[in-house]
């Protein structure tokens, strides 16, 4: 029998799955992603080339795998097919490798502009979103006034339906944000011509999961964000706006959840943020910046300074519950080596009070002061190692805490962003 395994992110995204996903990806049949959409940038470097994708799942870089974008992510038709291209001119051919589900729901221009309207409104309590329409996309879905994949595919049908969608989107777009209208026939001539180009890719992805399924074929179920910005875990509103969490797997996939067999979490050795939201362990200074220096830390879909701080034990510990991560993979050791002295936060203090468990609350969350474990840095090039005794003892120490901290299994550790920076099966 195959395994199912699925790969989620536990703090607030960029923990490095994309590094995860190619590495793994060699040992599984089929790679598909479930929730989110073109606010995903997932890095992955192959020797010198580095490869950034938004929709696609990373593990279409590995010959020979099946790539599914499942019903659960919101696909901008615009990117995708720029992603496929991108991917084409440096000598990938995705034809015959990727799929689309056609109940996956479409990311239309004005979701785009409705994103970057409504966050520019919100003026100090603006999320900082990726402006890729994902909010506004997944609202309609909700709302029931959104246009998925297969009424794309249908001309008459996708004619009346803009035409609907317009009328009120519109008034939207004019009376409330001051912005120009869109006008329905330019509209319905950029929907055909996706809907061309995309038709080769787009079918029923269930069957085709489900015969996966019944043949043993193994799946690996590639996560986007972390579990932070999860709709229903995370610090909402700053969030995204679709299930993170292991849950949204199953949803976005339409495989049961009795049928995903393991889940592994990835966690990067500190912490970043891009965007607004609480950030407890933020670290506004000089090892914030060596952080973001070391660790590239900006944005790969919109090249924003992350806001980087020490690893914050509460808020995983928490992903780690909510997501049922049986173990976890370790990212950015080598970025530690920069630092003396680290940090881990093993709890916050809250009006005197030692407080645990994340809290749901912000006005709470917002006066957590926290409360950390201090442990020796162990300043050396970790990048070569491959196994855990490869690794100075001061980082095997640090990867032990990290495990203890949390309560998940230490099962990989990544020296590096490169294919093959990882130490295997660290089992601290
Ligand atoms: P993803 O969205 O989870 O796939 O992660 P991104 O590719 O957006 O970002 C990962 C960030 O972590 C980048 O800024 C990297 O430079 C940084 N980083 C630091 N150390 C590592 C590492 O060991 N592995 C990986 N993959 N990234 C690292
Ligand atoms: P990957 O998959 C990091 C953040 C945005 C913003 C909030 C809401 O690469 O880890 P959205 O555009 O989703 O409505 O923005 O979520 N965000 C991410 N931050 N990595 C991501 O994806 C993110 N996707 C969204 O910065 O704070
Ligand atoms: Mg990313």
């Amino acid at each position: 029998m195959g395994e199912t395994l699925l790969v989620v992110g536990l703090q607030w995204g960029d923990e490095g799955k994309g590094q995860i996903i190619d590495a793994l990806a060699d040992r599984f049949d089929i790679i598909v992603r479930f929730q989110g959409g073109a606010n995903a940038g997932h890095t992955v470097y192959i020797g010198q080339e580095k490869f950034v994708l938004h929709l696609i799942p990373s593990g279409i870089l590995r010959a020979g795998k099946l790539c599914v974008i499942g019903n659960g992510v919101a696909v901008d038709p615009e990117c995708l097919l720029e992603e496929i291209d991108t991917l084409q001119k440096r000598g990938l051919s995705v034809d015959g490798r990727l799929v689309v589900s056609d109940r996956a729901h479409v990311v239309m221009p004005y979701h785009k502009m409705l994103d970057q309207l409504h966050d520019a409104a919100l003026r100090t309590r603006k999320i900082g979103t990726t402006g890729r329409g994902i909010g506004p996309c997944y609202a309609d879905k909700a709302a029931r006034n959104g246009l998925r994949i297969v009424e794309m595919m249908q001309p008459d049908a996708l004619k009346r339906r803009l035409k609907a969608l317009l009328e009120v989107k519109n008034k939207e777009l004019t009376l409330v944000y001051g912005a120009q209208p869109l006008d329905v026939g330019e509209l319905y001539k950029l929907c055909c011509g996706y809907a061309e180009r995309l038709r080769p890719f787009v079918c029923d992805t269930l069957p085709l999961l489900q015969k996966a399924l019944k043949e043993g074929k193994s799946i690996l179920l590639e996560g986007a964000q972390g579990a932070m910005l999860d709709i229903e875990f995370g610090t909402y509103p700053y969030v995204t706006s679709s299930n993170v969490s292991t849950g949204g797997a199953s949803v976005g996939t339409g495989m049961p959840p009795n049928r995903i067999d393991r889940v592994l979490g990835v966690v990067k050795a500190y912490c970043s943020r891009v965007g607004e939201g609480p950030f407890p362990t933020e670290q506004d200074n000089e090892t914030g910046r060596t952080l973001r220096e070391r660790g590239r830390e900006y944005g790969s879909t919109t090249g924003r300074p992350r806001r980087c701080g020490w690893l914050d034990g509460v808020a995983l510990r928490h992903a780690v519950s909510v997501n049922g991560a049986d173990s976890i993979v370790v990212t950015g050791m080598t970025v530690l080596s920069a630092l003396p002295k680290l940090k881990i936060c093993v709890a916050y203090k809250v009006d005197g009070n030692r407080l645990e468990n994340f809290p749901a609350d912000p006005e709470v969350l917002s006066k957590a002061v926290p409360v950390y474990e201090e442990f020796e840095g162990w300043q050396s090039d970790v990048s070569g190692a491959r196994t855990l005794e490869d690794l100075p003892r001061a980082a095997q120490d640090y990867l032990r805490a990290v495990e203890h901290i949390c309560g998940a299994h230490v099962e990989m550790a990544a020296v590096g962003p490169e294919r093959e920076q990882m130490v295997r099966h660290a089992h601290v």
